[in-house]
């Protein structure tokens, strides 16, 4: 049996759809519960359900042998896991966004970045040069600039909806994101066949195969 890890959220019912069309579904009792862990039809996968950044936790210390999770909460975790393949789902874009598009020559002194992925944004910033404060948010990332918290944000951007309707415009582009198929290094040997059967039944629904 394979424990594969699944981001709640926004990357969830995509990440379900498409191992469907790779032929590997959820018992028809579990699609109406709230239970956290759950067979699938052949009782050869057990699904867990977890928070987005517990995904490379569960998997980098092997009780999930794999996990589909976005990029972005794999850069901010750093975790040591293979990465086998982009899933295409939930694409979108890590972006630094602010009032004015000119932001970042119109701050003075140091600039405050308010965002859920600080080490991604550290990273950013900081290869560039450019000394930031970062404010360590849970969510609504977009309020912070208005309300005089940050200067910028560093958050995922996907219809840009949200940046609009929040008066915020996209300054600089740090990174794409997709959901990606994650690998215990482990379970990717000690279990080779059935980790193999699964990536192949992804790859082959991915490129039309299946
Ligand atoms: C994400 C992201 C943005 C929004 C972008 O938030 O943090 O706020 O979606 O989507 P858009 O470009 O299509 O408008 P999420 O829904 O995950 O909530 P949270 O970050 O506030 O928790």
């Amino acid at each position: 049996m394979i424990t594969i890890a699944i981001a709640k959220g926004r990357m969830q019912e995509s990440a379900l759809s498409l191992l469907a069309r790779a032929g590997i579904r959820l018992q028809e009792d579990g699609l109406n519960s709230r239970r956290l862990a759950l067979m699938d039809e052949s009782g050869q996968y057990r699904f867990i359900f977890v928070k987005p950044a517990d995904v490379p936790v569960y998997v980098e210390h092997g009780i999930a042998d794999c996990g589909v999770v976005g990029r972005d909460v794999l850069l901010e975790s750093q975790a040591d896991l293979l990465l086998p393949l982009d899933l295409g789902i939930c694409r979108c874009r890590i972006a630094v966004a602010a009032v004015d598009s000119e932001a970042m020559s119109k701050v003075q002194g140091m600039i405050r970045v308010a965002t859920k992925y600080s080490q991604i944004a550290r990273t950013h910033f900081g290869s560039r040069g450019i000394p930031v404060e970062i404010i360590q948010l849970s969510g609504s990332v977009e309020l912070a600039p208005a309300l005089g918290l940050a200067d910028m944000i560093v958050d995922l951007v996907e219809t840009g909806i949200t940046l609009r309707e929040n008066g915020l415009t996209v300054v600089e582009e740090i990174a794409e994101s997709s959901g990606r198929l994650v690998v215990n290094r482990a379970s990717y040997q000690l279990k080779a066949d059935e980790v193999t059967r699964l990536i192949n039944a992804l790859d082959a629904t991915l490129n039309g195969k299946r």
